[in-house]
């Protein structure tokens, strides 16, 4: 939320969680739809939608930049595209509120129209680094202006683009997407390669869309000049939001849920594998496609958790699943490290130090190093700490409230409703007692 809002949570803890709990939509898949259906020539139709604030934001963008979108109800958007030289000039900024992807991939989009535009964000995103996609979409040919690296970023419309071959120095989604999008209107080929392979939704997307895409793990590579065509989008049930239920149900006594058809693209379900090597029970059932993305039922028992060494290949496969994997770790048995997790200083706030304050004040002994954590599990008690306004730290002491040995009191947690509104409904309905 990027108004002055302030909303406090009480996590207390639990008899047991059992239940059906239906997460909303993928927030990637989400901002990817609408953009691409915004640009594609003809009517779109998106199922299963995100109705978080940053996926919102990323509509209203292109609402402003001309771009017709209805909303028979929630969940589904009819998007009437303009095709990809239709968007039109905003006079005013373009907010894309608490949303780094949504930012960060509007540049790519934006850098090659021919107008200006100005990108802005929350407090929160005004703090995150833009060089990792002004610097290669500069080597495009873009001209985009920040902040000493930091928006808002003027985008400047009329450049000509041209394809670049880039190997992106962190493994990042965003930044790969960012320079796809700008390859869409650059001369030639732009061809991208990861140090790991990230999840790989705007390739797949684009194909989906009818532009021919070559990808493979790690690497992806298109040429500038061909025609998005509309196309209908069905959106899974988004993992990262999964991953909090997973957790829970790890570590309350008695617990089972099952979450259904939930996106499992492999570049999501670090976490899962994570979670398998401390000794969780899940299951994947009714396995499936839908849209072109694996999905399945996961279904979560409780079993006692020890502590892992994380092997380093899992982090970008879980990059927004640590702070929930951290609060699992302060309930296994023994000691769990992770290591060559530097990307989490800069997300929403800078998680390994949010959650190592917020763990400390809970009683758990965990050390911060530069690029990880070292916990040492056992008990977890009540008291009071700060999520900074970070979604995914709101959520995963609510987590943690379930089995602390008293309230666990969570500062700024209106933040939740930009990836997962409706989190207290769900997870009182199951178990859960958050207030
Ligand atoms: C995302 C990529 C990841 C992830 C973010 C969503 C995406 O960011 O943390 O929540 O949709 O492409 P990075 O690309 O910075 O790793």
């Amino acid at each position: 939320m990027s108004g002055t809002q302030r909303l406090d949570w009480v996590s207390r803890p639990a008899v047991n969680l059992h239940g059906d709990v239906v997460v909303p939509g993928d927030k990637s898949v989400s901002h990817r739809s609408m953009m691409l259906s915004a640009i594609a020539e003809g009517t779109s139709h998106i199922q299963g939608f995100l109705e978080g604030e940053d996926t919102r934001a990323t509509a209203a963008v292109l609402a402003q930049l001309g771009v017709s979108i209805e909303a028979p109800s929630a969940g589904e958007r009819i998007v009437h595209g303009v095709g990809l030289h239709g968007l039109r000039a905003s006079s005013k900024p373009l907010d894309c509120g608490n949303a780094g992807t949504g930012m960060r991939l509007l540049a790519g989009l934006l850098a090659g129209q021919s107008f200006d535009s100005t990108l802005t964000g929350d407090e929160s995103l005004s703090k995150r680094p833009m060089r990792r996609v002004t610097d290669p979409l500069a080597k495009m040919g873009a001209q985009i202006d920040s902040q000493d690296g930091l928006p808002p970023l003027h985008v400047r419309g009329g450049r000509s683009l041209h394809g670049i071959g880039y190997e992106l120095p962190v493994a990042s989604a965003q930044v790969k997407s960012a320079l796809l999008l700008a390859g869409l209107y650059a001369k030639g080929i732009t061809e991208v390669i990861e140090p790991h392979p990230t999840r790989d939704y705007t390739e797949r997307m684009l194909a989906a869309f009818g532009w021919p895409v070559e990808f493979s793990p790690g690497h992806a590579k298109l040429e500038g000049g061909h025609r998005l065509r509309a196309t209908d989008v069905v959106v899974p049930a988004d993992f990262s939001s999964a991953a909090f239920f997973l957790v829970a149900a790890s570590i309350v006594p008695g617990s089972c849920l099952r979450l259904p058809s939930v996106g499992l693209n492999p570049r999501r379900t670090g976490l899962l594998e994570a979670l398998r090597l401390m000794g969780a029970d899940i299951r994947i059932e009714n396995q499936g496609e839908s849209g072109g993305e694996a999905v399945g039922d996961l279904v979560v028992q409780h079993a006692p958790l020890h502590g892992i060494e994380l092997p380093e290949a899992l982090v970008p496969d879980m990059i927004d699943e640590f702070p929930a994997l951290f609060v699992a770790a302060a309930l296994a048995n023994g000691r769990t490290v992770v290591r060559g997790a530097a990307e989490l200083r800069v997300k929403e706030s800078d998680r390994l130090a949010t959650m190592a304050a917020g763990l400390r004040a809970l009683g758990v002994r965990i050390e911060e190093t530069p690029d990880g954590a070292i916990i040492d599990g056992g008990a977890i008690q009540g008291g009071t700490v700060d999520s900074h306004g970070d979604h995914r730290i709101a959520m995963s002491f609510a987590v943690a409230g379930l089995v602390a040995r008293g309230a666990v009191t969570i500062r700024d947690c209106a933040n939740v409703a930009t990836s997962f509104p409706g989190f207290v409904e769900l997870a009182n309905g199951c178990g859960f007692v958050l207030n």
